[in-house]
C-alpha cells in the first residue's frame, strides 16, 4: 500500500456560540476518519478553527460591549477546550481572522476579477436607519406574504415555507433595533457562478460527492446557476475589499480560504511541508495530494458549488471529497431548548465520558446524508452492551486468570480466533468509505464470537480445577482472549482513542498501528495489572444532562447567526412561564437557607463550582452553574436560598445534592437568591 497524502478538514465553527453535540458529530467523524488515515501510516493532515466573520458575530461583541477580536478569541478559546476534551486532534486549528486568509482572500479575488469573473451591481437592501447598517435577510422579521404568519424571517416562512425578500414581509421591523427597515441602494460585488457551469458539472461527475448531493446539484444546474453576492457594506466584521472602500468581504467568501491560511499557517510551523503541493493545480497533481472536506449538509451548497468555482478560477486545485453529513436530532425530534435537548458539548462533558459520544456517534455514522438521532434510552443501552458488556469484558475475564496464576506473562495463542489481517482489510474499507456504523456492526460481531469462545472454553472451570500448568490450557486461552482484545482495541483506535492507550499501557506495548492486526504478541511477553477500562454509564447521569440542559439557557451564548438564527431568535430575555402547578406541588418543595461554608473551582468544569451547603447540622455538596457570575471567594459565608429536597444527581465530577436558587439571564449575569440578614442555615423559606 502506498503512502498516501492526505488534507482534511472539518467546517470552520462560527464563532459565536458554544459547540453543540451537533457540532460534534462532523468533528468526531472527520477525527475519525483522520485517526484511521494516520493510524494506516498514510500522511494526513487534519485542519480545522474558528469562522470569525460576518454580522453575527459583530452584533453579539456589541451586545456584550466588547471588540469582536476579543469575542472570537474567548469563543475559540472555548471551542479548542471542547474539541481536546472529546480527543478531536486538529493537527492545526487557525481562525479565518488571520493575516493568512487576508492574503488569500484577496489573491483569490484578484485572480477572479482580473478573469472578468466579478461583477459590480447596484441592489436594494433592508436598511436600519437608526443602526446604521444594512440587514441580512435573517435579521428582517415580519408577516409572511403568503400565509399571514407573523414574526418570519426575511427570507423564507417557517409556517408555509414560502420564499421572499425582506421587503415583501408585511409590517416589518429590524431584529437589530425594531424600527422598521427602509430599502437602500447599494452598489454590490457578484461571483459569475455560471461561468463555471461546464466546469462544475463535470467536476460533480468525476464522483467527488455522494449521490445525494450529486441528485441536489443536478436540480441546481437545472434551475440555473445564480451570480453570488460576496460583498457587504459597513459596518461589517471581515476583510475590506482591496480597491474598495467600504465593502467588505462576505463571511461566506473568506470562510472555506481559511481552510488554506490554516494549512498555510501549519506549513509555517512544519519545514518541509509544501503549501503548494497540496493547493496549487499543477504542483499538487503532480505530488498526487489529496483534499477532502467534511461538512454538514446544509452547507453543501457552498463547497460544492461556490468553493470549487473559486478554486478552479484561480489556478488552484479542486476537492476530492466533499463528504456531507446529516443533521442531529434528539429522540428523533430537532434540538430543543425547551425539551432540554440542546445540549451542548460542555454539558455532555460534565456528566458523561467523550468517548462514549464518540462510540455512539460512530455506531450512527454511515456514508449518506441522512440525519443522525440520538435517542439517550438507546445511547445507554448501546454503550452498556456493546462496550462495557462485550469489549471491554473480554480483558476483564481474562487478565484476572493471567495475573494471578502466571506472573502477568503471556502464553503463545491458542488460535487465532479470527485472521486478523482479513479483518483489518475489511474494516479498514468500512472506515475509508466513512461507513463507521457498518465497522462498528462488524466489531462488536468479533465481539460477540470471541466472549461465545470464552464461554464454550469455560476457563474458570479449569481455574477452579487447579489447572494452572504454565503453557496449559487456562494459560493459552486467556492469551488468546488478550490477543483478541488487542486487536479489536486496534479496530475500535481511530473511535476510542484514549481508551486505546489506556490498553497499550495495560499491555505494555508501543502505540498499535494497523499493521499490528494480525500479529500476536510473543509468548513470554509480560503485561501490566488490568485496571478498569470503562464504566458503565448510569441512568442518572443521562436524566441529570436532560435536567440540567433545560435548566441552563444557552440563549445568551448564540447571537442570530445565519440558519442557527432561526434557534437563538426565538429567545427573549424571558422564559416561557411553565404549566401550572397546585399549592401542593408547590409544598413538596423543601426551600432552606443555606450558608456557603466552601466554594471552589471544579477542575474542567467551564461552569461549575462546587459549594458545600451548611444547611445548620447538615452539609451538601452542590455544583452550581454560576462560575461566570461570582468568584467563588466572594461566595464563602454568604447566606442563599437552596432545594433541599432535590434527588441527588450523579454529575462526572460528583454527587449534587440540590440546587441553589439564582435568578438572571444566565453567563456573566447570575444572581443567586441570597436572603437578608436575620436569615439562619436550615431555616424554612416559605
Ligand atoms: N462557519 C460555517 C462553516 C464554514 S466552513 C468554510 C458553519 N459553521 S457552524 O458552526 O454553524 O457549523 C459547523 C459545522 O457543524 C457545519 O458543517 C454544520 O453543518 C455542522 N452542524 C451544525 N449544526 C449541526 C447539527 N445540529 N447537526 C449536525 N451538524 C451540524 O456552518
Ligand atoms: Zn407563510
Amino acid at each position: 500500500m502506498s503512502r498516501r497524502r492526505i488534507l482534511a478538514t472539518n467546517a470552520l465553527f462560527y464563532a459565536n456560540g458554544p459547540l453543540h453535540l451537533g457540532h460534534m458529530i462532523e468533528a468526531i467523524q472527520s477525527d475519525v476518519w483522520t485517526r484511521f488515515q494516520k493510524l494506516c501510516g498514510h500522511e494526513c493532515h487534519y485542519i480545522g478553527g474558528e469562522d470569525a466573520h460576518g454580522t453575527p458575530v459583530m452584533l453579539r461583541a456589541r451586545a456584550e460591549g466588547v471588540e469582536a477580536e476579543e469575542l472570537i478569541e474567548r469563543m475559540g478559546a472555548s471551542h479548542r477546550a471542547d474539541l481536546e476534551a472529546f480527543h478531536v486532534h486538529f493537527d492545526n486549528y487557525y481562525t479565518t481572522h488571520s493575516p493568512e486568509n487576508r492574503e488569500y482572500a484577496e489573491a483569490i479575488y484578484r485572480a477572479l476579477d482580473a478573469a472578468g469573473h466579478i461583477e459590480r451591481r447596484s441592489v436594494k437592501q433592508a436598511y436600519d436607519e437608526e443602526a446604521g447598517m444594512f440587514l441580512p435577510d435573517r435579521f428582517v422579521k415580519g408577516e409572511c406574504p403568503n400565509c399571514g404568519t407573523p414574526d418570519q424571517y426575511g427570507d423564507a416562512c417557517e409556517n408555509c415555507g414560502a420564499t421572499y425578500t425582506p421587503a415583501d414581509l408585511g409590517n416589518a421591523v429590524s431584529v437589530v433595533s425594531g424600527t422598521r427597515p427602509v430599502l437602500r441602494e447599494s452598489e454590490h460585488f457578484f461571483f459569475r457562478l455560471s461561468n463555471f457551469e461546464a466546469q462544475l458539472r463535470e467536476w460533480v461527475g468525476g464522483g467527488h460527492v455522494q449521490s445525494a448531493i450529486a441528485n441536489k446539484l443536478k436540480e441546481w444546474f437545472e434551475a440555473g446557476l445564480r451570480d453570488w453576492d460576496i460583498s457587504r457594506d459597513e459596518p461589517y466584521f471581515g476583510f475590506e475589499i482591496p480597491g474598495a472602500p467600504g465593502k467588505y468581504f462576505y463571511v461566506w467568501l473568506d470562510a472555506p480560504i481559511g481552510y488554506m491560511a490554516s494549512f498555510r499557517d501549519y506549513c509555517n510551523r512544519n519545514v518541509g511541508l509544501e503549501f503548494d503541493e497540496f493547493w496549487d493545480r499543477e504542483r499538487a497533481a503532480e505530488a498526487g495530494t489529496e483534499l477532502n472536506h467534511f461538512i454538514g449538509k446544509d452547507i453543501a451548497y457552498f463547497h460544492t458549488l461556490f468553493w470549487p468555482a473559486m478554486l478552479m478560477g484561480s489556478g488552484h486545485r479542486t476537492p476530492d471529497g466533499v463528504y456531507a453529513h446529516g443533521y442531529l436530532t434528539m429522540n428523533g425530534k430537532k434540538m430543543s431548548k425547551s425539551r432540554g435537548t440542546f445540549i451542548t458539548a460542555r454539558s455532555w462533558l460534565e456528566f458523561l465520558d467523550a468517548e462514549y459520544l464518540r462510540y455512539y456517534f460512530a455506531a450512527k455514522l454511515g456514508r449518506g446524508v441522512e440525519d443522525i438521532d440520538l435517542n439517550l434510552d438507546d445511547f445507554l443501552a448501546r454503550v452498556n452492551s456493546d462496550l462495557v458488556g462485550k469489549y471491554v469484558n473480554i480483558a476483564s475475564r481474562s487478565a484476572g486468570f493471567l495475573h494471578k496464576y502466571f506472573d502477568s506473562e503471556l502464553a503463545a495463542v491458542e488460535k487465532p480466533l479470527f485472521d486478523g489481517e482479513a479483518v483489518g482489510t475489511e474494516v479498514a474499507a468500512l472506515y475509508e468509505k466513512r461507513g463507521f456504523s457498518a465497522a462498528m456492526i462488524r466489531i462488536m460481531e468479533l465481539a460477540d464470537e470471541i466472549n461465545a469462545w470464552w464461554n464454550d472454553k469455560s476457563p474458570w472451570v479449569l481455574a477452579r480445577k487447579g489447572k494452572t500448568k504454565s503453557g496449559g490450557k487456562l494459560h493459552r486461552y486467556c492469551s488468546t482472549a488478550v490477543d483478541a482484545f488487542r486487536q479489536l482495541t486496534i479496530l475500535l483506535k481511530p473511535v476510542l482513542p484514549e481508551t486505546a492507550q489506556r490498553v497499550e499501557a495495560f499491555l505494555d506495548v508501543e502505540p498499535f498501528t494497523w499493521d499490528d492486526l494480525g500479529k500476536p504478541l510473543p509468548a513470554g511477553h509480560r503485561i501490566n495489572r488490568y485496571e478498569h477500562l470503562m464504566r458503565r454509564v448510569e441512568p442518572e447521569a443521562v436524566t441529570g444532562l436532560l435536567e440540567a440542559s433545560r435548566a441552563t439557557r444557552p440563549a445568551q451564548e448564540s447571537a442570530p447567526a445565519g440558519k442557527s438564527a432561526a434557534e437563538s431568535n426565538k429567545e427573549t430575555n424571558m422564559d416561557p412561564i411553565a404549566d401550572e402547578i397546585t399549592i401542593d406541588d408547590f409544598a413538596k418543595i423543601d426551600l432552606r437557607v443555606a450558608r456557603i461554608a466552601v466554594a471552589e473551582h471544579v477542575e474542567g468544569a467551564d461552569k461549575l463550582l462546587r459549594l458545600e451547603l451548611d444547611l445548620g447540622g447538615e452539609t451538601r455538596q452542590v455544583f452550581a452553574g454560576i462560575k461566570a457570575a461570582y468568584d467563588p471567594d466572594t461566595l464563602v459565608g454568604k447566606q442563599v436560598v437552596m432545594v433541599a429536597n432535590l434527588k441527588p444527581r450523579k454529575m462526572r465530577f460528583g454527587l449534587s445534592e440540590g440546587m441553589v436558587l439564582a435568578a438572571g439571564p444566565g453567563g456573566k449575569d447570575i444572581f443567586v437568591i441570597a436572603p437578608d440578614d436575620g436569615a439562619e442555615p436550615g431555616m424554612k423559606v416559605k
